[in-house]
């Protein structure tokens, strides 16, 4: 059984530039200098209530679909919310969102369900939004960072 921090990432990934995104955030998470955190990146379908009972910090990841967020994370609290409701109040949590144009619709829609979850955001939403640029890589690879900082410091 590994002593190390668990740092989930879950994030949908239905084109070349949300994988890169996805696969940023992994990278930051993984930054050679942080040894105590053991990220790994999971896709919404393939995560299961007992993969966020046991995660001590997640990143969620989705494209905007429609204005909301995409149904596959959607799907993914519909299956999580009741069973690790009760159990991981506090936990620290980062959203990043893929969207064309907008973006805001998702970004409230996942705040109110993380709310009453009673997850702990530790910065404001990422919002990734216009024509793809190469900076979106960098700011996600950030995101990943610094939840795997935070969790390696003991301050989340
Ligand atoms: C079915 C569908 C619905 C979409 N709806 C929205 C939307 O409501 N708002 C928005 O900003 N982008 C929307 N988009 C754009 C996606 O968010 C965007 O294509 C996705 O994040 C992938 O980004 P990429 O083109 O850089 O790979 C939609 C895309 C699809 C396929």
């Amino acid at each position: 059984m590994s002593h190390k921090k668990q740092l989930l990432i879950v994030a949908n990934t239905p084109s070349d530039n949300t994988a890169a995104l996805a696969q940023a955030a992994l990278q930051g998470a993984q930054h050679p200098d942080i040894d105590s955190v053991e990220a790994r990146l999971l896709t919404p379908f393939d995560t299961d209530a007992n993969d966020v009972m046991s995660a001590d910090g997640i990143v969620l990841g989705t494209t905007e679909n429609f204005g909301y967020m995409s149904g596959a994370l959607k799907d993914f609290f519909d299956r999580v919310y009741y069973p690790v409701l009760e159990h991981k109040q506090g936990m620290p949590y980062l959203l990043y969102v893929r969207a064309g144009l907008d973006g805001t619709g998702t970004i409230s829609a996942v705040e109110r369900i993380v709310t009453g979850l009673r997850w702990k955001a530790l910065r404001e939403p990422l919002l990734c939004h216009g024509a793809y640029q190469d900076e979106f890589t960098a700011q996600t690879e950030e995101l990943g960072l610094l939840m795997a900082a935070s969790l390696d410091a003991g301050i989340a």
